[in-house]
């Protein structure tokens, strides 16, 4: 796909496709308007007769209007005029470059970058377009062997911005979206990938595909022989059952002075999630390929700030590994020694991602990090708690919650903060280790967090449970990209890039 943008009037416009709003009531943009007044009336005569209404999402598309230089107009129902708000105008781009998409205009020019969305400048509508064209015209078929691909796709798209003087600013939107875009993109690719393909070892490979790409970026590794002597026995527990090496991957961007401490992002990266003894049930069990989103979303968000080429260090751990029942697996009533020291009783084989993340929370000491933020599909609860649109937020320290819920604003990818108080550390006691491994039904996202607290105390450092973010499930099943917008935006925040030079 390729992007632009530009400043120009709507009539000037010669391309296969030019879109323009139309408000609810029947009330068109000044774009619109515009072209109704070179057309003659065409426009407004079609309201007249009630083709459009106008409600959020309607689309008209017109053929050969009068006077009009372009092929095609798309109309686009936008709603009320003052309702327009951020949610209403990314959906209302999805549907417009979807519906480009199928009905032949290979090109096409938007004027949607013109509509006025409360409290957004030029920069924000540019760059949501951006992320949501490229969000929706994503798909994943290189395991199909028949692909009905489209014959007349949108390839060359447009967005107009209101005057010259806004054309850096929207240049700039547009290199910042497609570096956000193409992370989303690296992340839903391994993350859709099935799980006889991706493998601890398969998330090695696209790490090191991308060093490949970028000079600043590193990739290295610890396998289990390595895991052993570092006494990383928590985390090998969860791998025992299964027939694939479990392997962290070490990504590091050095885009800051030598001597500068790192921010380090740390993802869960379950290729498998059966549960282990303790094993799921099989009705929807697939979905838990999914169970690698965190580690997608550090692959992804390392991605965009390669980019980006930000100029602070970031590392970003990969914690693959794969939890499968089996009679060298591990069980509940084991008392696991971690890396930190401390011990744990098992009391569920399916609460393993804590397992494998306690252990890198502990590795990742080494790097005397400025903060660390683990991201992870951690539990159902949170699932629950929060529903498929905000991810839940923990931490140990509050400025740091605070700057990633205000990243999480920025970029549009939500997110929550859950209390971590010491109440909660109670329901994770064990008679016979330091801790148990699960901490009952209630709460459950937060006392996951609390045994992770546990492992964190020498830096600040936050918690991010991607559960009912990273994918959506049924019909439309795919991995949906998060936290990658956010996560890039907290990184570029920290990195002091901002909209304008
Ligand atoms: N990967 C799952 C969490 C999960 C479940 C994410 C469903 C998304 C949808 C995790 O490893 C897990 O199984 N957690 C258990 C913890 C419980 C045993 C304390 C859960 O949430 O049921
Ligand atoms: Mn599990
Ligand atoms: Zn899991």
């Amino acid at each position: 796909m390729e992007f632009s943008v530009k400043s120009g009037s709507p009539e000037k416009q010669r391309s296969a496709c030019i879109v323009v709003g139309v408000f609810e009531p029947r009330r068109l943009t000044s774009v619109a308007e515009q072209l109704d007044v070179i057309s003659e009336g065409y426009i407004s005569n079609l309201l007249r007769r009630g083709d459009l209404e106008g409600r959020a999402g309607q689309m008209l598309l017109l053929h050969q209007v009068p006077n009009i230089l372009s092929e095609r107009v798309l109309l686009v129902g936008c709603g009320k005029e003052r309702e327009l708000d951020e949610r209403q105008y990314k959906q209302i781009i999805s549907k417009t470059i979807k519906t480009l998409n199928e009905t032949g205009s290979m090109e096409a020019v938007s004027f949607l970058t013109e509509l006025h969305v409360k409290g957004r400048d030029t920069y924000w509508k540019v760059r949501q377009a951006v992320e949501a064209t490229q969000d929706s015209l994503y798909t994943f078929l290189q395991l199909k062997t028949k692909k009905d691909e489209l014959r007349r796709p949108l390839r060359k798209i447009v967005f107009n911005v209101p005057t010259r003087r806004e054309l850096p600013i929207g240049e700039r939107a547009l290199a910042h979206g497609l570096a956000v875009a193409d992370g989303a993109k690296t992340a839903k690719d391994v993350a859709n990938m099935p799980p006889n393909i991706c493998n601890p070892a398969y998330l090695l490979k696209q790490a090191e595909q991308l060093e490949t790409q970028y000079d600043n970026l590193h990739v290295s590794s610890v396998n289990e022989q390595q895991m052993d002597e570092l006494g990383m026995h928590s985390y090998l527990a969860v791998g025992r059952g299964s027939a694939n090496e479990s392997i962290m991957t070490i990504m590091e961007h050095k885009g800051g002075p030598a001597d500068q401490a790192p921010i380090v992002l740390v993802g869960k990266g379950l290729t498998f999630d059966s549960g282990g003894i303790s094993i799921k049930p099989g009705q929807g069990m697939d979905e838990m390929k999914y169970d690698m989103g965190g580690a997608a979303s550090v692959l992804g968000a390392m991605h965009t700030i390669s980019e980006l080429n930000l100029p602070i260090n970031i590392i970003g751990l990969l914690v693959g590994c794969e939890n499968m029942p089996d009679a060298n697996a591990y069980r509940p009533g084991d008392i696991l020694t971690t890396m930190s020291g401390q011990t744990v009783e098992v009391l569920n084989t399916d609460a393993e991602g804590r397992l494998v993340l306690c252990d890198a929370l502990t590795y990742v000491e080494r790097f005397d990090p400025e903060l660390v933020i683990d991201i992870a599909t951690l539990t159902g609860a949170c699932v629950i708690a929060l529903g498929a649109h905000a991810s839940g937020i923990m931490s140990n320290h509050n400025p740091l919650a605070h700057e990633l819920i205000n990243a999480s604003e920025q970029s549009g990818d939500k997110a929550w903060r859950l209390p971590l108080w010491d109440e909660y550390q109670e329901q994770i006691e064990s008679p016979f280790a330091d801790m148990a491994n699960v901490g009952g039904r209630p709460a459950g996202t937060i006392t996951a967090a609390c045994f992770l607290s546990r492992f964190t105390k020498k830096y600040n450092w936050a918690h991010m449970d991607i559960a009912g973010t990273a994918w959506t499930g049924g019909k439309n099943k795919g991995s949906t990209g998060r936290p990658v917008p956010m996560l890039s935006q907290f990184l570029m925040n920290r990195a002091g890039i901002e909209s304008e030079d």
